[in-house]
């Protein structure tokens, strides 16, 4: 062999080795996070889903690396799973968020559990708010419109929608992935917000004890406790009023007095007043759905009560009165054990199939 060709053999060696490097980069992020067919929908969902459009599992998989990626924050530091935390049903466990730089938000972290189904159930009538309303105050009205949110807001995210495009265009690595999931290489907004709110679809849950017992499968799946709670959750305390459906909530808007002050006579947040402009909403807030809610404490949009049975206390009361509350509440009656019942059939709520765990790593 001459000087020159063994020269030669070493260099096509060493980019033989470089490319299996790159390969191997890519397969490593690809193993990490693979395409997943959608998978069946859990124990008791098919129904509530069966006008639901199939999820794209190109997008699905981007979307989960936008979902956990704080780089999509203005000082890198928070991703959308800093507050939606998977290991909390997707929520925080503190009564208020905290975005870039320890800013303290006003309200609490939802779960984003089932949003993916349309809400059905419509018991208000012609007063309806539109039937998708995110946020506690319902003011984004698609998934795509509500992601992009948190991104822009400067107590959040803080990073202007321009500049996290650029962002993302400075991570090579992630252009192959907005090809496979759209078709071309270009960044955009609209793509961010498809590829987040389709990963945010993805997170379904279902075959919760009441599941399994309310569809047939397993008349045992909830203690005789639970399914005493369960009708006074259904019948007597009508908590199913609001609570309705699929995911427990009908979509709508509900003042229980939570956040009013009795002392300046006003509501420490206006809720759904500062959305419609209607002084009527002050005080309104979103039925929240209560799937998983025992894994997500503190409740309510102020993070108020903290625990489920400070919850049932609450509405044995009547709610907190003030001059806009919601007519449906009153004094329920309910004694020691009704109040461990209904405690009993709200954690019969917790399901699975909504899991997740933070990819590895992430495109560069
Ligand atoms: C700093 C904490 C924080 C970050 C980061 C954050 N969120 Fe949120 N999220 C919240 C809070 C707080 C609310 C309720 C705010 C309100 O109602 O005004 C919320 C509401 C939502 C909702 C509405 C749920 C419903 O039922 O109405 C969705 C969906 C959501 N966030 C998804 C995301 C996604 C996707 C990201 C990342 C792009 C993200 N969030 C980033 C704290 C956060
Ligand atoms: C008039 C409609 C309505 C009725 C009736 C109702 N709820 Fe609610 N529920 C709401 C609204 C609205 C909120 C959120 C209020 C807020 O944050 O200001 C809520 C919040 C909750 C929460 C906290 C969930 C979370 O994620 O923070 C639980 C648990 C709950 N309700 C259970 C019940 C039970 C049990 C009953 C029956 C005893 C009941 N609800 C009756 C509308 C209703």
């Amino acid at each position: 062999m001459t000087r020159s060709s063994i020269t030669v053999t070493v260099a096509l060696g060493l980019c033989a080795a470089i490319g299996a490097c790159n390969l191997a980069a890519v397969s490593e992020l690809d193993a990490d996070n693979p395409v997943r067919p959608d998978p069946p929908l859990p124990y008791g969902m098919e129904e509530f889903f069966a006008g639901a459009a199939p999820l794209n599992p190109e997008r699905v998989r981007l979307g989960r690396w936008l979902f956990f990626d704080r780089r999509l924050s203005a000082d890198e530091t928070v991703s959308c799973a800093t507050c939606h935390r998977p290991e909390h049903a997707f929520s925080e466990p503190a009564p208020a968020a905290t975005g870039i730089r320890g800013q303290r938000g006003r309200r609490r972290t939802p779960g984003i559990i089932n949003l993916g189904a349309p809400t059905m159930l419509d018991f208000d009538g012609p007063e309806r708010d539109p039937p998708l309303a995110f946020f506690w105050d319902g003011r984004a009205t698609s998934l795509e419109a509500q992601v992009l949110m948190p991104i822009a807001d400067p107590h959040e995210m803080g990073l202007e929608h321009g500049a996290m495009v650029s962002r993302l265009e400075s991570i090579a690595g992630y252009r192959p992935y907005f090809e496979k999931a759209f078709g071309s290489r270009e960044i955009t907004k609209d793509k961010v917000a498809a590829a987040i709110a389709e990963y945010v679809r993805s997170r379904r849950s279902g075959n919760a004890p009441y599941d399994r017992w309310a569809y047939g499968r397993d008349g045992r799946a909830m203690s005789a406790e639970a399914q005493r709670g369960s009708e006074i959750f259904f019948f007597t305390g009508q908590c199913a009023m609001c609570h309705a459906g699929f995911n427990f909530t009908d979509g709508g808007f509900g003042n229980l007095g939570i956040g009013w002050d009795e002392s300046t006579q006003s509501f420490r947040d206006e809720g759904r007043a500062a959305v419609t402009g209607n002084p009527r909403d002050r005080g309104k807030f979103k039925t929240p759905g209560l799937r998983d809610v025992a894994d997500r404490p503190p409740y309510m949009h102020d993070g108020s009560l903290t625990t489920l049975r400070e919850v049932v206390e609450f509405y044995n009361r009547g709610g907190i009165r003030n001059p806009l509350q919601t007519r449906r509440l009153r004094p329920l009656g309910l004694s020691e054990a009704d109040i461990d019942a209904v405690v009993s059939f709200l954690r019969a709520l917790s399901g699975e199939g909504y899991e997740d765990t933070p990819p590895r790593v992430f495109p560069k």
